[in-house]
């Protein structure tokens, strides 16, 4: 079973149409890249792909479901996602596990797990105002994984952090895929890192798919991943 279908995917704002078509599927276990420049829908087609977004057009299924289920099957980082300052890490995540519909003693468990999971157990108890740009991206994905979904979608979770914070997020989110099993599809704009840490990608520009695949398909004769994601998009804004 593929983690993710997709079929003629459209998503139209008025005359604007942000996701254009989409048709491609993505299997069970592996860490994909949405790639594409500012603009070219990869947060519409993540808020269409976890139901926070109805499609105009198109139909798909994720972790087998479709519709209202999906909801329960995936976890996700939204591309700006705020977090309540006067909270600790450990509070936030159970009391969004409670919201899941966990015990207050499993809410404790799997807090603490996935705060070890994302090497924030030494700052459990602190306030989240304390923590950095990286440590509050480490929580969200935390987040996203508190209710242990079959597919997570990372809108931009390096965004804002340094070379070395980038590397150690993505580091962490493909060996988490590999250790849970979890599909994850993520967008960024780090090239290199994605073919260190992605079995596939897809690339959009202007709404439409232009690549889909393997890293090794897609790059083909190109040489690397970015020069393979020049020829196939126009410069974003
Ligand atoms: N709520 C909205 N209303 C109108 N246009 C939107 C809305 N959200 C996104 N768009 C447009 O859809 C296109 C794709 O946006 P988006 O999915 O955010 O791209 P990306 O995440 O790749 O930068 C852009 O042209 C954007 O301006
Ligand atoms: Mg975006």
């Amino acid at each position: 079973m593929a983690a993710i279908e997709a079929i003629d995917l459209t998503k139209r704002y008025g005359t604007r149409t942000a996701v254009d078509g989409l048709t491609f599927s993505a299997e069970e276990g592996e860490v994909v890249g949405l790639l594409g420049p500012n603009g070219a829908g990869k947060t519409t087609t993540i808020r269409l792909l976890t139901t926070i977004l109805e499609p105009t057009s198109g139909t798909f299924t994720v972790a087998g479901v479709r519709g209202d289920l999906v909801r329960e099957r995936v976890g996700v980082l939204p591309e700006s996602a705020g977090y309540p300052g006067r909270q600790s890490g450990a509070e936030y995540l159970r009391y969004a596990a409670r919201l899941f519909g966990a015990s207050r003693s499993e809410a404790r468990s799997v807090a603490d797990r996935l705060l070890t999971d994302v090497g924030l157990a030494e700052r459990a108890g602190a306030r989240i105002s304390s923590y950095s740009r990286g440590m509050k991206q480490r929580l969200g994905i935390a987040r996203a994984l508190v209710n242990d979904p079959a597919v997570v979608f990372l809108d931009e979770p390096t965004l804002g952090l340094d070379p070395s914070g980038q590397r150690a997020i993505l580091a962490m989110v493909a060996d988490l895929a590999s250790r849970r099993g979890t599909t994850v599809v993520l967008s960024t704009h780090l090239l290199s890192e994605v073919e260190e840490s992605c079995a596939s990608v897809l690339i959009l520009d202007r709404g439409r798919l232009r690549a889909a695949g393997p890293i090794g398909d897609v790059v083909a004769d190109r040489g690397s991943l970015s020069a393979a994601f020049l020829a196939l998009t126009e410069p974003g804004s």
